[in-house]
C-alpha cells in the first residue's frame, strides 16, 4: 500500500509547525497532520531560530558522525527535513566539501534554509525535490545520507536507483531507517498515521536488501541499533531502527 505524497507533506508541515511553536515535543516520526496541505499554502516566512530549537525527526542520532564523512566530501541528504544532519555534515566535510539536502516539503526547505543562513554555513544548500526523482546529475556525490525517510516512500527500489545514479563509482549510501522484524500486517500498512509515523512503510531486512541489490549496490550491511516497542490492534509488532550501508562499485 502506498501513501499519497500530499498526505506525507501535510503531516510533516504540521509536525514542523508544532515543533516551531513548541506546543508539543515532537520526536522521531510523530507528525501531526492537522495543517493545510503544503500545496495549498504559501511557504511561510519563518523567523530565524537556532537549529537546536527544532527537534530532529530522524531515527538515529549523530548520523553524519556515524557515516564516516571526510573533509572535501560531496554529501547529499535524502529527506533533509529541518536541516540537522545536513548542517552537521557540512561542518564535518568543511569548506572544500558540499552538503545538499533534498526534501519535498516546502516548509522543511524553508526551515533548513533559515538554519543555514542563521549559522552562516556556506557549503550547504537545500533543494525542493523528490528523492524518487532527484534534481542532481549522475556520478555527483561521494555519500548519500538519509535519516528516517526512505520508509516513507512508495517504491524503495526507485529511491535506491536514484541514490546509485547520483553517487560516484565507489560512493556509498548510509541510510538510517526503520526496519520491520517481519512483514507488517496489511491493515497497519494501510493506515495513514502509521505510514506517516515511519512504521507502515518499513521493509524487512530481506526487503531492504533486495531493493538495494536491485539498484546495483554491493557490500550491503544492515546494523540494527535498537528495538522500538510497537503494538498494532493488540498485536506486538517488531520494529527496529538501524543503519543500512551499501557501496556503488568502482
Ligand atoms: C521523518 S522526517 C526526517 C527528516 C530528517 N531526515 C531528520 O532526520 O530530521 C521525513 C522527511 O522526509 C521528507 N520526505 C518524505 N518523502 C520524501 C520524498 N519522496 N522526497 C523528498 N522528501 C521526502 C519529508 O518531507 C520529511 O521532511
Amino acid at each position: 500500500m502506498t501513501k499519497s505524497k500530499e498526505i506525507i507533506k501535510k503531516s510533516y508541515a504540521g509536525a514542523l509547525k508544532n515543533a516551531q511553536s513548541k506546543t508539543t515535543k515532537e520526536s522521531c516520526c510523530t507528525p501531526q497532520g492537522s495543517e493545510k496541505s503544503s500545496s495549498e499554502q504559501k511557504i511561510p516566512k519563518l523567523s530565524l531560530k537556532p537549529v537546536q530549537s527544532i527537534p530532529s525527526f530522524g531515527c538515529i542520532i549523530d548520523l553524519p558522525e556515524k557515516a564516516g564523512l571526510k573533509e572535501g566530501d560531496i554529501v547529499v541528504d535524502f529527506g533533509s527535513g529541518p536541516g540537522h544532519d545536513l548542517i552537521r555534515a557540512a561542518e564535518i566535510i568543511g569548506p572544500q566539501g558540499k552538503a545538499i539536502g533534498i526534501d519535498m516539503t516546502p516548509e522543511m526547505i524553508q526551515n533548513a534554509t533559515n538554519e543555514i543562513e542563521y549559522k552562516g554555513i556556506s557549503n550547504a544548500e537545500v533543494k525542493l525535490g523528490d528523492i524518487e526523482n532527484v534534481p542532481l546529475e549522475d556520478n555527483f556525490a561521494d555519500v548519500v545520507i538519509s535519516n528516517c525517510v526512505i520508509n516513507l516512500t512508495a517504491d524503495k527500489s526507485v529511491v535506491f536507483k536514484e541514490a546509485y545514479r547520483i553517487l560516484k563509482p565507489g560512493g556509498r549510501i548510509v541510510d538510517a531507517d526503520i526496519i520491520a522484524g517481519k512483514d507488517l500486517p496489511q491493515s497497519l500498512q494501510n493506515d495513514n498515521e502509521s505510514w506517516c509515523s515511519c512504521v507502515g512503510g518499513a521493509l524487512t531486512q530481506k526487503g531492504y536488501t533486495e531493493a538495494i541489490q536491485a539498484a546495483g549496490f554491493i557490500d550491503i550491511k544492515i546494523d540494527i541499533d535498537h528495538s522500538i516497542p510497537t503494538d498494532w490492534q493488540g498485536e506486538k509488532i517488531q520494529i527496529f531502527s538501524g543503519i543500512i550501508t551499501a557501496v556503488k562499485p568502482l
